[in-house]
Parts: C-alpha cells; sequence; structure tokens
C-alpha cells in the first residue's frame, strides 16, 4: 500500500490568506525557513492506479496537479480518484467534495452516518452535489470490522471512533458523539504493517492508545504546539481541547503519549495549523520533536507500508 500526503496542514493551510502570524507574514517574507502547505488530506492505493482521496480539501485542485498518480489518463475524462473518504464533516476535510462534481458517475462516498448526516444536514453539500455527479453513499459502520473498499485488494481499513468536536456549523458542536471524528487503522496484509491515521484527535482514549501501539506508523494530530497558541496570538479565543486538538507539548501532551509508545515506529505529525512554530525548520519546538524521534508531515511526503 502506497500513502500519498496531498496536504499536511490544517484547516486555512500554511500561509493562510488572511494571517499574518509570525509563520505567515515569515514565510510570505522569506524570513523562516519552513514550506508552505495546502490543507489536510492524503490518499491511498494498492495498485497505484486507483486511489481512495481520504479528506477532500479545499485544495484539492493544486493536490491534484501536484500528485501525477491522481490522473491517470486513460481515457478522455479520467481521475486515479476512484473513492472518498472522509474522517469527519469539516470544512478542510470536504469542501473538496465540491470540486469532483464534473464526475461522469456518482462519487463513491465513505463515511459514518453522524457525517453523512451534517454533511446532509448541517452543509446541504449532498444535497447541492445530487444537482451534479452526486454520491453512493457508503455509511461506514463502528463495529469493529473493517471495511473493504474494491479496488484497496490487500488493505483493510478500521475506523476508530474518537473524541473530537464536530464542525462548527453541526447542531451538534460542543456535544461530541461517536461517529462524529474517526481515525483509520490501515492494514497491509501483504506486508502485515499498519498504518494509524487521525489528524483530529482531541482525547487520547484507551482505544487510540491500543491502535497507536499496534500501529507501525503512527500519523496522528499535529495542529498545535500549545494549548492556548490561538488565544495567545490573538487569533482566536478558542483553547485547542475546544477545537478538538492535543497538543504536542507540555503534561499529557501529543509528545508525551508518542514517547510512551513501543520503539520501532515512525511517528509523523500530520494536519499543523499554520501558528505552529514546528512549521520553522530551525526553530527549537522542532529540534524537541526530532530529539523525540517525530517526523513532521510535508506535502508530497509518501509513505509505503
Ligand atoms: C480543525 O480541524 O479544527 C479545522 O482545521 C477546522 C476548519 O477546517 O476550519
Ligand atoms: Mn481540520
Ligand atoms: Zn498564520
Amino acid at each position: 500500500m502506497r500513502l500519498r500526503v496531498l496536504g499536511s496542514s490544517a484547516g486555512g493551510g500554511f500561509p493562510q490568506w488572511n494571517c499574518n502570524c509570525a509563520n505567515c507574514l515569515g514565510w510570505r517574507r522569506g524570513t523562516i525557513a519552513a514550506k508552505a502547505r495546502t490543507q489536510s488530506s492524503v490518499a491511498i492505493s494498492s495498485n497505484g492506479d486507483d486511489w481512495l482521496l481520504i479528506n477532500a480539501s479545499p485544495d484539492i485542485l493544486q493536490q491534484v496537479r501536484e500528485n501525477p498518480p491522481l490522473q491517470q489518463a486513460r481515457q478522455v475524462r479520467d481521475s486515479g480518484i476512484a473513492a472518498a473518504l472522509v474522517i469527519d464533516a469539516q470544512i478542510d476535510h470536504t469542501t473538496g467534495l465540491l470540486m469532483l462534481r464534473e464526475r461522469g458517475t456518482p462519487l463513491p462516498l465513505y463515511a459514518t452516518p453522524e457525517v453523512l448526516g451534517d454533511l446532509q444536514d448541517g452543509f446541504g453539500l449532498i444535497k447541492v452535489l445530487s444537482h451534479y455527479a452526486g454520491f453512493q453513499l457508503r455509511p461506514i459502520a463502528l463495529d469493529g470490522q473493517p471495511l473493504q473498499v474494491p479496488f484497496l485488494a490487500d488493505v483493510e481499513i478500521t475506523p476508530v471512533p474518537l473524541t473530537s468536536q464536530p464542525p462548527p456549523y453541526s447542531p451538534h458542536r460542543g456535544r461530541p458523539r461517536p461517529g462524529d471524528t474517526i481515525g483509520l487503522m490501515m492494514h497491509d496484509r501483504r506486508s502485515d504493517q499498519r498504518l494509524f491515521y487521525a489528524p483530529g484527535l482531541g482525547l487520547m482514549e484507551p482505544s487510540v492508545e491500543a491502535a497507536m501501539r499496534q500501529a507501525d506508523v503512527v500519523m496522528v494530530d499535529g495542529t498545535f504546539w500549545t494549548e492556548d497558541e490561538m488565544v495567545v496570538n490573538g487569533l482566536s479565543r478558542k483553547l485547542a481541547a475546544e477545537m478538538g486538538h492535543l497538543p504536542q507539548s507540555g503534561p499529557g501532551g501529543m509528545i508525551e503519549h508518542l514517547d510512551s509508545l513501543p520503539a520501532g515506529k515512525r511517528k509523523i505529525l500530520i494536519h499543523i495549523n499554520n501558528t505552529n512554530p514546528i512549521l520553522c525548520e530551525d526553530s527549537a519546538e522542532r529540534a524537541t520533536l526530532a530529539a523525540h524521534g517525530i517526523e513532521v508531515a510535508e506535502d508530497g511526503m509518501e509513505i509505503v507500508l
């Protein structure tokens, strides 16, 4: 199985269009060592031709241009994107679906019933897109059984319910339900390797710890370095926890959790917010991650299981 990181940033991307925080301004002025990043998305394939898009970001058109395997050119209208799966109903993970409206056939869309409900009623996206190519809805059950995606031979994807937050537009914001956000355990049966993907992770529950222990590659929420990052930057009144993200630093933070895992795993942070100092390649925070053996995802990164 191959996984390509299409977008490694959180909602807004890096730099964010309207942001002049130290990172965004520094990137535009060329005064910091940091790479631009598009919004949160990955894609996986087992044959290299047919891809499952995991999260559909507002930057999807740029991501398709920058990832040639997603355009196989087998016929005059074609795409390597054979189906999509969204792990939540957040804007940064679902808006790209609007850009896929020119398909000739309905797009198979995998998501939990909670997410499909928000996309249907809160966002209206499913209704809007029914006037274009539309979807074949594939509800994801949280019964511990793996999904079998027809073109992903030898790959089992098991959803892991996570405690995070449904989107601000959801009637369930502030009262999260299992199914609002999931992580994915991807198991390649040929190599017998596992990757756990969870770009939105607010709380380290026992089921999440177990998934992280089992995985060979852990690719998890790298949104914020500190709990009050948005507040101290004057960008929001919300703490990381209120937004459904576990920060990296401090007691009980992501670094501590990743440190407690058995040795020999690849540990990668993804869904990095533009305020996060780890974006600066020469920052003290980035050096701390390196000292703990933790990588920071970049757009275009490829992982082979
Ligand atoms: C989040 O995960 O909290 C977001 O990136 C929200 C958004 O897309 O606006
Ligand atoms: Mn997000
Ligand atoms: Zn910024």
